[in-house]
């Protein structure tokens, strides 16, 4: 068990998630594909798209404003911007650089990380080291995804899957009590090709051969992904609960990656909590990746349904593979 004498805090989440929605009625027409299959499979309904002229940044920039507003704070107020995504407006600069320019703030660092769908807990982790270790005061975490972007709508075995948003978090020391008690975070890069996408990197720079052979898309073996997803995340959960010092039975909520409802099922019974301590909002969303855990939160915490002193394990499984899972009371 690791015991902490200095914990950081979530100060205050902001979200962005896209006006368009594309519903499965909608994908009935683009693909061959049902309601009831996506329903049955997923738990999913429908999904936010971003515009054509909007990239991770812009979403990412709406979450930010909300979450420092909610926390009375300026962009002067933060002094890192730390973005994960998956899905960066360019190769380089970072998104975390462009949403810098966007808030109008100068000279303070900003980077990106990318840990799959796991990204916003690993970023929570590295902040925690971070504001722990002196180097920074107050951090603006952002987790933020535009998969629209890099699907292929003609795979059914993927286009339905996913959608667009994001979530940020303000992180700071903490004065009390609450804060993040423990992590347990991990990855298996001989699992890369299960969850990849090919495409546009140094490893297949972009040629016309590259996008006839559609490696600009991203490519699942979603069988695969599915099974390492409910290990692990059940896993790494119980793991870093342990190293909280607590018990399964001391859960308030549990928070997973919403990459699908059966996944976030199974996580939640290997916890033994019922379905009304497993936040779960696929249905509207789908698979945003890094953004799902953040939104999440938000919407709990806007709910009221938090309340100080509480239990929350956020647990994550991505592309890498990685996974990670945290413990935080309220
Ligand atoms: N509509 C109708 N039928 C479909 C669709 C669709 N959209 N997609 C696939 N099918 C068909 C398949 O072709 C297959 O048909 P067949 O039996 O005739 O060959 C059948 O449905 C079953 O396909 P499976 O792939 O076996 O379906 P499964 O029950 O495994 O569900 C799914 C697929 C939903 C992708 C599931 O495996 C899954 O959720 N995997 C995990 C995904 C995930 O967690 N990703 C997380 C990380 S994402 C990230 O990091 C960016």
């Amino acid at each position: 068990m690791v015991k902490k004498d200095r914990k950081i805090k979530i100060r205050s989440t902001g979200i962005y998630l896209p006006e368009k929605v594309l519903t499965n009625a909608d994908l009935e027409k683009m693909v061959e594909t049902s309601d009831e299959w996506i329903t049955t499979r997923t738990g999913i309904k429908e999904r936010r798209l971003a515009s054509p002229d909007q990239a991770s940044s812009d979403l990412g920039v709406e979450a930010a404003k909300m979450a420092l507003k909610r926390a009375k704070l300026t962009p002067e107020d933060i002094d890192l911007i730390l973005v994960a995504t998956n899905t960066p407006d360019t190769i380089f600069p970072s998104t975390a650089c462009w949403i810098q320019k966007k808030l109008g703030v100068k000279e303070i660092p900003a980077f990106d990380l990318q840990a799959g769908c796991t990204g916003m807990l690993y970023g929570l982790i590295v902040s925690e080291g971070l504001i722990i270790s002196g180097s920074c005061r107050r951090i603006l975490l952002i987790g933020v995804d535009v998969l629209s972007k890099i699907i292929n709508w003609q795979d059914r075995s993927t286009c339905v899957l996913f959608g667009d948003g994001a979530g940020a978090f303000i992180l700071e020391e903490s004065n009390n009590e609450s804060g993040l008690l423990s992590h347990f975070w991990g990855a298996d890069g001989s699992l890369g090709e299960l969850l990849i996408l090919p495409g546009g990197g140094t490893l297949h720079p972009t040629t016309e051969q590259t996008v006839k052979d559609k490696l600009q898309y991203l490519q699942m073996k979603g069988n695969d992904v599915f099974k390492h997803a409910v290990k692990r995340m059940g896993e790494s959960a119980i793991e870093a609960l342990k190293r909280a010092g607590l018990d399964k039975s001391q859960v308030d909520y549990l928070i997973p990656h919403q990459a699908n409802l059966r996944i976030i099922d199974a996580t939640g019974e290997r916890l033994n909590l019922p379905k009304d301590k497993v936040m779960a909002n696929i249905a509207k969303y789908g698979n945003m990746s890094v953004a799902t855990i953040p939104v999440a939160l938000h919407e709990l915490i806007e709910a009221g349904k938090l309340h100080p002193g509480q239990i929350i394990v956020l647990v994550a499984f991505g592309a890498g593979f990685t996974w990670a899972s945290a413990v935080y009371r309220w």
